[in-house]
C-alpha cells in the first residue's frame, strides 16, 4: 500500500489505474481507524478493483467549540491497519492541501434543509463541511464508487443528496453499523468515555431497541415514543440532544403507515456526543 500527501502524487497514481481499465472504490474517513472503518474497506475492496482510503481530520466540519485540536490522530497505527485490510492507497493530505485558503475564504458546497434538521440543528454548519470536504475528495481521487457507513446515517443522506444533485458520477454504498459486543456502536469519540461512562454508553442503542419493538407492536404515536426515548436516556445518565423517529429515505416527518422508518438519537455522556439509529420496517 502506498501513502501519498499530495492531490499531485494521488492523482498520477489514480491516473494509472483508471488507464488500465479498473474501478476505483474509495472510503473517507478521519482515521483513528476501527472495525468499523475497515468493514467500509473490505466492502469498497468486493465491489471495485482498487481501494482509495483518505485520513484527513477536517477542521470545516468542526464547530468553534468542539473537538478538532483533541480529536485523536493515529496515522501511524491507521497506516498498518489499512495495509492489512487491503487497502491500495492511503490519502493522508496536511490541511493546506485541501484549504489553501483560510476557511472563511473557501467556498462551500451546501445542501440545504436535510442539513439543518436532526444533528444540524445541534451542529450548525457540520454537514456543510461534511459536504465540502466530500465534494472536495471526490473530485480529488475520482472513484466509481464510494462507501460509507449508516452509522452516520444522516451523513449517508446528504451524501447521497449530494451525488445526485450535482449529478456526480459515483455510486454510493452504505454500509451496517459495526458494534462492540454489548451494542455499543464502534465510533473514534467512544475513547472519550470514563470506565463508568463506557458501562452506560449501550443504553443508547438498547432504548432504540425498545423504541422499535414499540413500533413493530403497533405503536404509531411518534412524539410520545419519542419523549420516552429521551427520558430513558436522561434516567441512564446522558444529556440527549434529539431522539426521533423519520421516514428512513429522506428523514422527513413520518406519516403514521410510513413502512420504512429510522429511530435515530444523539445525545452527550461525559465528554462524548455519540450518535447511533436503527431501521425498522413496521410493515
Ligand atoms: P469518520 O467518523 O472517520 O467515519 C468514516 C466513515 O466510517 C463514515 O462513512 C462513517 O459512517 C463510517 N463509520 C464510522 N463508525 C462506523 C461503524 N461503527 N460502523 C460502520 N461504519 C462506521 O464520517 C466521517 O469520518 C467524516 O464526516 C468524513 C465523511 C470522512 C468527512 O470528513
Amino acid at each position: 500500500m502506498k501513502t501519498v500527501n499530495t492531490v499531485e502524487t494521488l492523482r498520477e497514481q489514480v491516473r494509472a489505474w483508471r488507464a488500465a481499465g479498473e474501478r476505483i472504490g474509495f472510503v473517507p474517513t478521519m482515521g483513528n481507524l476501527h472495525a468499523g472503518h475497515l468493514s467500509l474497506v473490505g466492502q469498497a475492496r468486493a465491489a471495485g478493483d482498487r481501494v482509495v482510503v483518505s485520513v484527513f481530520v477536517n477542521p470545516m466540519q468542526f464547530g468553534p467549540d468542539e473537538d478538532y485540536d483533541s480529536y485523536p490522530r493515529t496515522l501511524e497505527a491507521d497506516r498498518a491497519q489499512l495495509e492489512a485490510s487491503g487497502a491500495d492507497l492511503l490519502f493522508a493530505p496536511p490541511v493546506e492541501q485541501i484549504y489553501p485558503l483560510p476557511l472563511a475564504e473557501m467556498t462551500r458546497v451546501e445542501v440545504p434543509q436535510i442539513s439543518d434538521i436532526l444533528c444540524g440543528r445541534f451542529r450548525p454548519g457540520f454537514f456543510t463541511g461534511v459536504a465540502t470536504v466530500v465534494t472536495k475528495l471526490f473530485n480529488m481521487v475520482q472513484p466509481d464508487l464510494a462507501v460509507f457507513g449508516e452509522k452516520d446515517y444522516q451523513q449517508l443522506i446528504v451524501i447521497r443528496r449530494l451525488v445526485r444533485d450535482l449529478s456526480l458520477p459515483i455510486d454510493i454504498e452504505g454500509a451496517p453499523t459495526r458494534r462492540e459486543p454489548d451494542g455499543l456502536a464502534m465510533s473514534s469519540r467512544n475513547a472519550y468515555l470514563t470506565t463508568a461512562e463506557r458501562q452506560v454508553a449501550p443504553q443508547l442503542y438498547h432504548s432504540l431497541e425498545r423504541l422499535a419493538a414499540a413500533l413493530l407492536a403497533g405503536d404509531r404515536d411518534y412524539p410520545a415514543l419519542e419523549q420516552t426515548g429521551v427520558k430513558q436516556l436522561e434516567l441512564a445518565g446522558f444529556r440527549p440532544d434529539y431522539v426521533s423517529i423519520r421516514r428512513a429515505a429522506d428523514l422527513s416527518v413520518p406519516g403514521p403507515e410510513e413502512p420504512e422508518l429510522v429511530l435515530l438519537a444523539a445525545a452527550w455522556l461525559g465528554r462524548a456526543r455519540l450518535i447511533d439509529n436503527l431501521r425498522v420496517r413496521p410493515g
